[in-house]
């Protein structure tokens, strides 16, 4: 099988280390990929936002199947147009993308399926929306709701707060994503993430994990795309992830199929947990990134075989053969990330770490010049491994990251605290 993954991060470079631990794959291109990803697979120059080119590409080369990565691609209509051309894809079409694209879709898909998620209204005009937050108090969540790239979420601790990032939003602050706004009630407990596979009629869970996503020790400071991650998430207990099964995720699907717009691809569940109930916090189209690095760290060569039955839609055939292990992955970050950061470090210690089933460094933000390996994005490396317990799976992590020599980055020294000290 020829297979093409969409995408340049460290998602794609976990999603390509475990492709081609799969005897099925006889040849793998990643466009555009990075530097790391060109250590294993080839990597071809291609606008992935460009559904003509992609479609050109894949009849170019032969390939047989097409991963897409990030969401993006997914809600420019990417995959219905290879869908289109007869091309085998994993990836929603741009319609049932809005499930990410759209907040305020995905509030009204979670209305009509009864799935529970925090109280909200949905504003076109600033004055509705200030209204609505005097009414409801503070703390409360206002959303852009768009694509913001991870940023049009702001959590306001007062009024005042929330009445300056709707002000923020109409006023364009996030572009066209902010054009309307979804105010949502705060919602408390520990969140966790449940990725399931999908292929619009059936439903399969393939792991739970939890991220970092603020920039600082203990979860403080600024929020960033992901500074860790590990799997499972102790909180996401089977009895838990049974009920956002049965409440949330297939309630959701049906009312997918039911409008027309069936979901293939893998589905990204943000949950949040207070006294053993989930609640949606919101959905994503694609896997996480960093979870990936850890769901595809544990999954290993299957990761394949079960993508490509949600792609066939013969998921009800799929088993997912577990194993008892954890996985980390703990982000290497360039100095001044999420804020401007720091270019063109080399990045040494690399060639001596070996890749095993075990452990290996998935590259986020790199590029190769003159055979060395230098830092060009604000998350730069994906330090990743697997134990037997979270705390083994921890120590080969940092044992990585203390071997490698980056001068320019930094990373989170406590990923997985909250986990660990249970
Ligand atoms: P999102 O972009 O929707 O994932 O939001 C980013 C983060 O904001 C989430 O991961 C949560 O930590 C937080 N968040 C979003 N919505 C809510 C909510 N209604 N209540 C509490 N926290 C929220
Ligand atoms: N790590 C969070 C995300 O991928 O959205």
């Amino acid at each position: 099988m020829n297979i093409l993954i969409l995408g340049s991060g460290g998602r794609e470079h976990s999603l390509a280390w475990a492709v081609l631990q799969n005897p099925k794959c006889d040849r793998l291109v990643v466009a555009p990929g990075n530097a790391g990803i060109a250590l294993i697979a080839e990597c071809a120059a291609l606008d992935i936002l460009d559904a003509g080119a992609v479609v050109e590409f894949v009849d170019a080369e032969a390939i047989d199947f097409v991963i897409v990565g990030p969401e993006a691609p997914l809600a420019a209509g990417v995959a219905d147009r290879l869908r289109d051309a007869g091309v085998l894809v994993f990836g929603p079409s741009a319609a049932a993308a809005q499930l990410e694209a759209s907040k305020a879709f995905t509030k009204s898909i979670c209305d009509a399926a009864q799935a529970p998620t925090a109280a909200y209204g949905h504003f076109t005009d600033a004055a509705a929306a200030k209204a609505y937050v005097a009414a409801q108090g503070a703390p409360i969540v206002v959303k852009a709701d768009g694509l913001a790239a991870g940023k049009g979420v702001i959590i306001a601790g007062t009024v005042a707060e929330a009445d300056a990032a709707i002000d923020d939003m109409f006023g364009g602050a996030f572009g066209g994503a902010g054009a309307e706004v979804v105010i949502e009630e705060f919602m408390t407990g520990e969140e966790a993430s449940f990725f399931v596979l999908c292929d619009g009629t059936d439903v399969l869970p393939i792991g739970t994990a939890q991220d970092h996503k603020r920039v600082g020790a203990g979860d403080t400071g600024p929020n960033t795309g992901g500074m860790g991650a590990y799997s499972p998430a102790p909180v996401l207990t089977d009895a838990i992830a049974e009920r956002a099964l049965d409440d949330i995720i297939r309630p959701t699907m049906q009312e997918m199929a039911r409008r027309g717009t069936p979901y293939q691809g893998v589905l990204y569940a943000g949950l949040m947990i207070e006294n053993g109930a989930p609640r949606l916090v919101e959905y994503n189209v694609r896997f996480g990134d960093p979870e990936c690095q850890v769901l595809m760290m544990r999954l290993g060569a299957q990761a394949l075989d079960l993508m490509q039955a949600a792609a066939e839609g013969e998921l009800t055939r799929a088993r997912v053969n577990w194993a008892d292990d954890h996985a980390m992955t703990v982000v290497l970050a360039a100095n001044g990330y999420p804020g401007a950061y720091d270019k063109g470090a080399v990045i040494g210690g690399l060639d001596d770490l070996p890749a095993s089933s075990t452990q290996m460094v998935f590259h986020a933000g790199t590029t190769a010049r003159d055979g060395r390996i230098t830092a060009t994005g604000g998350r730069v490396l994906n330090v990743t491994a697997r134990g037997a317990s979270l705390a083994e799976a921890a120590g080969r992590a940092y044992d990585m990251v203390d071997a490698i020599d980056f001068p320019g980055g930094f990373c989170r020294r406590d990923i997985g605290w909250r986990a660990l000290k249970d």
